[in-house]
């Protein structure tokens, strides 16, 4: 298995946090269908500077955040201390997870575990599917295989996953890329409650395509 390598949040410049500072559309559906479901116990895995679980604790429900990043969890915790918010966060491994089974009520996973490779991402959904509890509910994001980095010459680790190299952030940390026959196949211990193939747009200035990611909804039943 490839070695896991957390962002670089360090070289973000301010535009671009700016961006992960903003709550991703969806999570606004996710805290309503939830809350409606009456969950309560909610991860963000791979939490980054924090944006859902800001938004998700806000919104009353009990937050753990983890990711590999010590400097992303750190600002975090600064950015929920001002708002006088309370959260439980861990530095870690998404590979193992540091929970016990069958403990949160739903997961909020963007654009996270696609930084491994084909083992790691059957590793880190078997993680996701142990601490899900019954009739718990996963949201996450998987990166396409129509997307433009899958077709860069960087260097690769398996049939799906490749190593991105340009300046920034997400230097020398793996990528890996799905199709839908992949998806299905990976996702197969859960049932599948939507499955999207969607284009993002970001608009600094001139609007230009950021690349292709699956949103699935999953469930643990
Ligand atoms: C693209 S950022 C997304 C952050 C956040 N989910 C959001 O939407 O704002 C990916 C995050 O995954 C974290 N990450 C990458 N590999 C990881 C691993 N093996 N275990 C835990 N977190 C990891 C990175 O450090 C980074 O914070």
């Amino acid at each position: 298995m490839v070695i896991s390598k957390a962002w670089q949040w360090e070289n973000v410049d301010n535009t671009s946090r700016r961006y992960w500072e903003e709550p991703a559309v969806e999570s606004y559906y996710l805290i309503n269908r939830w809350k409606k479901q009456g969950k309560d116990k909610f991860l963000d895995l791979g939490c980054g500077l924090g944006r859902h679980s800001v938004l998700f604790a806000k919104n009353g429900f009990a937050v753990w955040a983890f990711d590999l990043s010590a400097y992303a969890v750190a600002k975090m915790q600064e950015w929920m201390k001002k708002e006088k918010l309370s959260v439980t966060c861990s530095v870690g491994d998404m590979i193992k997870l540091p929970y016990e089974s069958e403990c949160f009520d739903c997961i909020l996973c963007r654009n996270v575990i696609s930084h491994s490779d084909t083992e790691g991402v059957k590793k880190i959904l078997s993680e996701i599917l142990r601490v899900m509890k019954k009739n718990g509910e996963c949201y996450l994001t998987l990166g396409s295989k129509n997307a433009w980095g899958f077709t860069q010459p960087w260097p690769i680790v398996d049939e799906n996953t490749k190593i991105r190299l340009e300046d920034g952030p997400e230097n020398g940390i793996p990528h890996f890329y799905a199709d839908l026959k992949l998806i299905k196949e990976l996702c197969v211990d859960f049932d599948i409650i939507s499955l999207q193939h969607i284009e993002d747009y970001i608009n600094k200035g001139t609007l230009h395509s950021c690349g292709w990611h699956w949103h699935v909804l999953l469930k643990k039943s």
